[in-house]
C-alpha cells in the first residue's frame, strides 16, 4: 500500500543517465528513465514526483535546492557521484530525506567508482539493485516523512 498520499518526491538524474536504456544494458539494464518514472509512479500512484535529468552540473545544482521543500529527494549523480564536490554542497545544504542510487553495483565494477564524494552529504545509499534501488529509496523517504 501507498502510505504517502500528497508526498512530494524529486527525482534527480544526472550525467549520461538520458542514454539509459540504449547504454551498456549488461551493466545499467534495459530500462529507459521514463520506464522508471512509469515503474514508481505504478508502485507510489497518491506520490507526487518530481523526475528530472541533466548533463549539466550547474543545472544539477538548482534541481538540488528546488527540492528544499519536498517530502524526499533521490539522486543518481551518474560519473559526478565520484568527484563533483558541488553537488556534496549542495545536498548538504538541503535539509529532506536524501538517498543516493546507483543502478548499478558501483564496488564491484572501476576501482574509482567505489569512491562517492555524494555519500556523506546524503541518509543512505543504495546500488546495484538496478530501477528497484529507485523504489527502495521512495519507500525510505516516505518512511521517514510518516517518523
Ligand atoms: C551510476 C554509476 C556511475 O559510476 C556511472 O558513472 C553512472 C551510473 C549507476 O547508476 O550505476 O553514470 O551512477
Amino acid at each position: 500500500m501507498d502510505p504517502s498520499p500528497n508526498a512530494t518526491v524529486h527525482v534527480l538524474n544526472g550525467v549520461n543517465l538520458g542514454t539509459l536504456g540504449k547504454r551498456r544494458p549488461a551493466v545499467y539494464g534495459t530500462l529507459t528513465l521514463d520506464d522508471i518514472e512509469s515503474l514508481l509512479g505504478g508502485e507510489f500512484p497518491a506520490v507526487n514526483f518530481q523526475f528530472r535529468q541533466t548533463d549539466h552540473e550547474g543545472e544539477m545544482v538548482g534541481f538540488i535546492r528546488e527540492a528544499a521543500n519536498a517530502d524526499g529527494l533521490l539522486i543518481n549523480p551518474g560519473a559526478w557521484t565520484h568527484y563533483a564536490y558541488a553537488l556534496h554542497d549542495a545536498l548538504e545544504a538541503v535539509a529532506v530525506p536524501k538517498v543516493e542510487v546507483h543502478l548499478s553495483n558501483v564496488h564491484a565494477r572501476e576501482s574509482w567508482r567505489r569512491h562517492s564524494v555524494v555519500s556523506p552529504a546524503v541518509d543512505a545509499v543504495v546500488a546495484g539493485m538496478r530501477e528497484w534501488g529507485y523504489v527502495a529509496a521512495t519507500r525510505y523517504v516516505l518512511e521517514q516523512r510518516r517518523g
